[in-house]
């Protein structure tokens, strides 16, 4: 899996992507990740990407003609690929869009700042698509890319060491994950769940998946309504 990001930082990026498990899984060719400044196409002899919107008001606005000959640069694309722009306009990101996106040979995601993008890059691009990470804003869309990135690489088989603990994670199989304790067994007169001292794993596995029922009962119990929950 190859994940692109054109971003005016591309600092932020690398900084990112070469620590911990997003590090180990790039080191060990389990994912690539390029981080592609759209200051370095630009055909501005002053290296200007971004201008005064039209109509008035303020801040600035990323330009066309940066975005698109970076975008350019890229081609032709492993398939299948997305195309990503972030927005706080655009579609929720979740467990399922992550899902649908580790199917991908190549994810590109465009990172946006200042007031946004010229709208009309959503012409430029085919099938381009606005994602948002939740409803806030963020100074840029640098955040937004490397969330979906890491949440994306852990659903690769290779990345986390033991797939098993991603299966086990929030929302894997619709609920919260379960409560977890480790040594000591009593930490200041509070107790770690006798089951879990016990070695009886059916009993373990029954507690862990009550307890999740219970947390997503009382902190999302939206989620047992909705369709992935088993
Ligand atoms: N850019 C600024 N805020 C954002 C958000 N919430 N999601 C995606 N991109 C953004």
């Amino acid at each position: 899996m190859k994940f692109s990001i054109l971003t005016l930082f591309p600092e932020i990026i690398e900084a990112y992507a070469s620590a911990s498990i997003i590090g180990r899984a790039r080191k060990n060719q389990v994912i690539e990740v390029e981080a592609v400044n759209f200051r370095d196409f630009t055909a501005d002899p002053h290296r200007k990407v971004d201008d005064s919107p039209f109509g008035g008001g303020s801040g600035m606005v990323l330009a066309c003609q940066p975005i698109e000959s970076a975008f350019e640069s890229l081609l032709p694309l492993a398939e299948p690929a997305r195309i990503l722009i972030t927005t706080p306009a655009g579609r929720r990101f979740d467990h399922a869009y992550a899902l649908e996106l580790a199917q991908c040979q190549q994810i590109v995601m465009l990172c946006g700042h200042y007031e946004g993008f010229d709208e009309r890059i959503m012409q430029l691009i085919p099938h381009i698509e606005e994602v948002s990470i939740g409803d806030f804003v963020l100074t840029g869309g640098e955040l937004p890319a490397l969330c979906i990135m890491d949440s994306v690489t852990r659903l690769i088989p290779g990345a986390v060491q033991k797939f098993s603990s991603v299966e086990a994670d929030s929302f894997y199989d619709g609920l919260l994950d379960y409560p977890h304790y480790t040594r000591p067994a009593d930490y200041k007169g509070l107790k770690v769940p006798d089951v879990l001292l016990s070695g009886n794993h059916a009993e373990i596995a029954k507690w862990r998946k009550a307890k999740a029922l219970e947390k997503t009962q009382a902190l999302r119990p939206d989620l047992l309504n909705s369709n992935l929950s088993s």
